[in-house]
């Protein structure tokens, strides 16, 4: 049902200006901007607002509503009080334009003043890798709109105009974050958000994550860590030193692992690792360096010690489960490690991996893989075919079509079994699984009996 509402609306410019009453027409489910565009088209032709989007996306319509910095489009009228007075007004920390319009330069300009991110300039273009863990570490940071109402609440800047030179705010504070905790930037954004952007000014009011419309835990997950690690590089510069040497030696190994060279990647994890043991990033390539040379059980061994020290992410948990149950399932199959002797931590891994999964097929090629080394031959073909259907890197292709040849080879469909091994070479000729699968394979086709591994579970 629709009823009339009154509204305080600020109308003016940069030089003068007050509140103005209306009162206009509400109807079911519109939000305040509706109010404003009905105001427009109605009462005040000339009544300036910026929008863009009307989803809360494009972070334009931010204004004051009941003096509290929020998103017009996105504030339900349903919200307050039909006999409630509601004002609107300009941005308070930014100068106006126009009625509710300001002029939010002043982020620009901060933005500017942020070195863009820095990859090692040995680094080439193309040459960028990230772990996933990474990845999900800033992705918070990335949904930000740039709605600048964090920076409208921030006290620092709302009624202190002389601070904002020396003053990026909390938008420019999760840009800086984010900068801080990619592997690759090498510049030092700690240091440089306390000494030119002013991270010493805020204290942690948590007024800009109260006002974020994209729920960004501004303060907790930006600001926060950034002041610890502060207080622990400024005022011991050998923390410093030991902090920023093994993190570029933890990048160096990433790198050295995706342009192929294990071996090195290896000794440079191994070196961060000595550095800071609980580093998942580096244990992780210190894992995947491992299982590159074909060592799976070394590589079990890693990946052990990255599911101890996963902590509590869903994500990054799932993934160090799913990897170690996978590197134990690779050390039987290759006769490095014993089936009974670790049989039960594949199944307690498999499990809780199986838990953290959003579907059931995440895991299907691991689920693969474990019945092959069970002897349990046509599950372990299914299992690979359910998963092939779902790959979606090559690498994990060339594994499930590995494990498939296996399967197919020991049920004596030694045909299709030798077109899924060439395709996965083709796919990844280096895969270190293929030199002991290949020598099953021959023994196989040439005696016709099962695979080792196989027999390990009869035996
Ligand atoms: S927590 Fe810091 S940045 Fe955020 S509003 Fe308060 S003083 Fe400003
Ligand atoms: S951090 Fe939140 S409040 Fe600040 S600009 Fe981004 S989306 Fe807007
Ligand atoms: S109009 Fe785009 S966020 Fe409101």
């Amino acid at each position: 049902m629709g009823y009339n509402a009154r509204f305080k609306v600020w109308r003016g410019d940069n030089t003068d200006g007050d509140l103005e009453d209306f009162t206009v027409e509400v109807n079911e489910g519109e939000v305040v901007l509706d109010v404003i565009h009905r105001l427009q088209a109605t009462q005040t032709p000339d009544l300036a607002v910026r929008w863009n989007c009307k989803a809360g996306k494009c972070g334009s319509c931010s204004a004051e509503i009941n003096g509290r910095p929020r998103l017009l489009c996105m504030t339900r009228m349903s919200a307050f009080a039909e006999d409630e007075v509601v004002s609107v007004t300009p941005l308070r920390a930014f100068p106006v334009v126009k009625d509710l319009v300001t002029d939010v330069s002043f982020n620009y300009e901060k933005a500017r003043q942020v070195p863009a991110f820095a990859p090692p300039p040995e680094l080439a273009l193309g040459e960028y890798r990230m772990d996933q863990l990474d990845v999900e570490r800033s992705q918070e940071f990335r949904k930000c709109i740039e709605c600048f109402l964090c920076q409208d609440t921030c006290h620092v800047v709302r009624d202190h105009e002389e601070n904002k030179e020396s003053f990026a705010g909390p938008r420019f504070f999760i840009r800086l974050a984010e900068l801080d905790m990619h592997p690759l930037d090498v510049r030092d954004r700690t240091r440089e958000a306390q000494e030119t952007h002013g991270l010493g000014m805020c204290n942690i009011t948590k007024c800009c994550t109260e006002v974020c419309p994209e729920h960004i835990k501004i303060t907790d997950n930006a600001i926060i860590p950034m002041k610890e690690r502060v207080v622990d590089t400024r005022y011991d510069p050998l923390v410093w030193l030991g902090n920023k040497i093994p993190r570029r030696s933890g990048a160096a190994a990433s790198r050295s692992l995706h342009s192929g060279d294990v071996t090195t990647a290896e000794a440079q994890a191994r070196g961060r690792l000595r550095q800071k043991p609980t580093d998942t990033t580096a244990l992780t390539t210190l894992q995947q360096a491992l299982h590159g040379q074909g060592r799976f059980a070394d590589a079990a061994g890693a990946s052990r010690s990255r599911v101890e020290h996963a902590g509590r992410v869903r994500t990054a948990r799932q993934g160090a489960l799913a990897a170690h149950a996978w590197e134990l399932l690779c050390a039987v199959e290759s006769g490095q490690l014993d089936l009974d002797g670790v049989e039960d931590e594949i199944a307690t891994t498999l499990q809780q991996a199986q838990r953290l999964t959003s579907t059931g097929t995440v895991l299907a090629g691991t689920h693969a893989l474990h019945h092959l080394v069970h002897g349990r031959l046509a599950e372990a073909a299914e299992h690979a075919r359910e998963a092939i259907v779902w790959d979606r890197d090559r690498a994990t292709r060339a594994d499930d079509l590995v494990t498939l040849s296996e399967g197919l080879a020991g049920l004596g469909e030694s045909e299709e079994a030798a077109s899924a091994l060439a395709e996965s070479q083709s796919l990844w000729p280096d895969n270190p699984r293929l030199a002991g699968v290949r020598s099953n394979l021959d023994d196989m086709n040439v005696h016709g009996r099962p695979t080792p591994a196989a027999s390990v579970d009869e035996g």
